[in-house]
């Protein structure tokens, strides 16, 4: 019977997948994760978990209902742990001061104050979600607020997981960052998460720090993994101008050993729940704190990223001989990335809307996200259709666009699509993952982010 617990209020992306693997890792810990979503926790207890993660489902599996459970009783969850990672969304704010740029904090703010009204002893708190630098502080003035002699101490442990991959992630994670006061408190709680962490990420990769440090290297990270996409976009306008590879370009700056070859694949931009709230929330941050530069600069990487895309549908409509205008268009994945079925601030629901403004027929084809696809889409139903088989969902088009890298797409047969497709058929690969001379020679007209186009038309 597990004897140490642990708490996590947030059951979504992050919280399910990490407290799995904490739960997985150390035995002797009870964990329980709770939401106010009770169809998530439902999910969270069925065989159709809430959210598709390679390894995930096993993962689940190994611990569930022996130290790992889901539930909506928080007042419950809060009194009975005195570990709590708190793990809830923080998006971008759509109303009010910062509108469009700097986090809301509500429900952040709501934990707090559901934390302090059922704490009976005194409790660690964890920053687990990405908040802005300075939260802690306000965390820590809610929590402090009553004079009942409970003492709270509020940590920074920001999730450093991407989608896609998070249980490897997970499991072997580059460093763990831990954030606390430089009280004596503070660096015990410190200690009392690192060494959750220690039953299996070595000690050297386990990174302690102040706290504003802490909350600072989350966004910075983000940050500067969005800059090198944002950078290496902008080179790909200029490879389509000059007849460059963005491909062979980056393969040579990316073997500098100073530069490293991550995060330099061209696409049609990056999306993610993330990147985009997290840089506009350090945006929001310098210009609050009148760095205004600093922030301009900061604040590019966003704008280059809707240039992206924008350039992506005008070099759709140029090849298509300026119109799309009942022509039937189909994409290829919608989630944000391959191998999820997440589609928040996915590329391609910019893409479909402006396709569907230029009077355009859209069928999408991902394998894991048009449920999410359905949802982003509402109300477009009588422009836009969903078929999973992209043989089927390519039949009668005359383009395909790639928006998501899933592997499948790499595969397909694109002599039995062309078969099927009007003439002359296009193909517009926002990912450059698929075999581009090969679909050229099949009879396609292929067109990829930054690299010569391969057309059957005369010049
Ligand atoms: P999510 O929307 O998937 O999950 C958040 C969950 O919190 C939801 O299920 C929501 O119902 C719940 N919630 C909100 N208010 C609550 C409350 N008062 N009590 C109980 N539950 C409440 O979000 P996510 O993707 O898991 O992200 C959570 C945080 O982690 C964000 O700050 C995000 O920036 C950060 N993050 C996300 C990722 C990622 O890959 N998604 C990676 C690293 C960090
Ligand atoms: C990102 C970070 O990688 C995680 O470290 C971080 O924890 C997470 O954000 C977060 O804070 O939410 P994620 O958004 O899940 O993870 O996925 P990434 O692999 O970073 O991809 C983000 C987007 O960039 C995707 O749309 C992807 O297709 C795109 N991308 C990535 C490119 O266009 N080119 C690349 O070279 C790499």
């Amino acid at each position: 019977m597990a004897e140490k617990r642990i708490l996590c209020i947030g059951a979504g992306y992050v919280g399910g997948p990490t407290m799995a693997m904490i739960a997985c890792k150390c035995p002797e810990f009870c964990v329980t994760v709770v939401d106010i979503n009770p169809e998530r926790i439902a999910a969270w207890k069925s065989d159709h978990l809430p959210i598709y993660e390679p390894g995930l489902d096993e993962l689940v599996r190994t611990s569930r209902g022996r130290n790992l459970f889901f539930s909506t009783e928080i007042e419950k969850g809060i009194r009975e742990n005195d570990i709590i990672f708190v793990s809830v969304n923080t998006p971008t704010k759509s109303f009010g001061l910062g509108a469009g740029l700097a986090a809301d904090l509500q429900y952040w703010e709501k934990t707090a104050r559901q934390i302090l009204e059922f704490s009976q002893s005194p409790k660690i708190v964890i920053e687990k979600s990405t908040l802005p630098v300075k939260t802690a502080l306000a965390m820590e003035r809610i929590l402090n607020s009553r004079e009942n002699g409970i003492h709270f101490d509020v940590l920074s442990n920001p999730e450093f997981l991407a989608e896609g991959s998070a249980v490897g992630d997970l499991e072997l994670p580059d460093r763990v960052l831990i954030g606390s006061r430089e009280t004596r408190e503070g660096l015990q709680a410190r200690e009392t998460i690192a060494e959750i962490y220690a039953h299996w990420v070595p000690r050297e990769r386990i990174l302690t720090s102040n706290i504003w440090s802490s909350e600072l290297s989350k966004l910075v990270a983000n940050a500067f993994l969005a800059q090198r996409i944002s950078s290496i976009n902008t080179i790909s306008a200029l490879c389509e101008k000059t007849e460059a590879n963005v491909a062979e370009v980056s393969c040579a700056v990316g073997m500098d050993s100073r530069i490293g070859p991550k995060f330099l694949n061209a696409s049609i931009g990056f999306g993610g729940s993330c990147f985009k709230k997290d840089i506009l929330n350090l945006v929001y941050l310098c210009r609050s704190y009148g760095l205004n530069e600093v922030a301009d600069y900061w604040e590019m990487v966003v704008r280059i990223n809707d240039y992206q895309q924008e350039r992506f549908i005008q070099g759709m409509l140029g090849a298509m001989f300026n119109t799309l205008a009942g022509k039937k268009i189909a994409l290829f994945g919608f989630a944000f990335k391959a191998n999820t079925g997440d589609t928040r601030e996915s590329p391609a629901i910019t893409i479909a809307r402006r396709l569907i403004e230029e009077r355009a027929i859209v069928v999408i084809s991902d394998p894991q996200a048009l449920k999410n696809a359905r949802r982003d889409l509402a109300g477009l139903e009588e422009h836009v259709h969903y078929v999973e088989d992209p043989y089927a969902a390519a039949e009668g088009c005359h383009a395909i666009a790639v928006m998501t890298e899933w592997a499948i797409y790499k595969d397909l047969d694109f002599q039995k699509i062309y078969n099927g497709m009007e003439k002359p058929a296009f193909i517009f690969d926002g990912r450059n993952i698929i075999d581009h001379r090969a679909c050229f020679d099949t009879g396609f007209n292929v067109f990829s982010i930054g690299k010569p186009p391969l057309t059957h038309f005369e010049r």
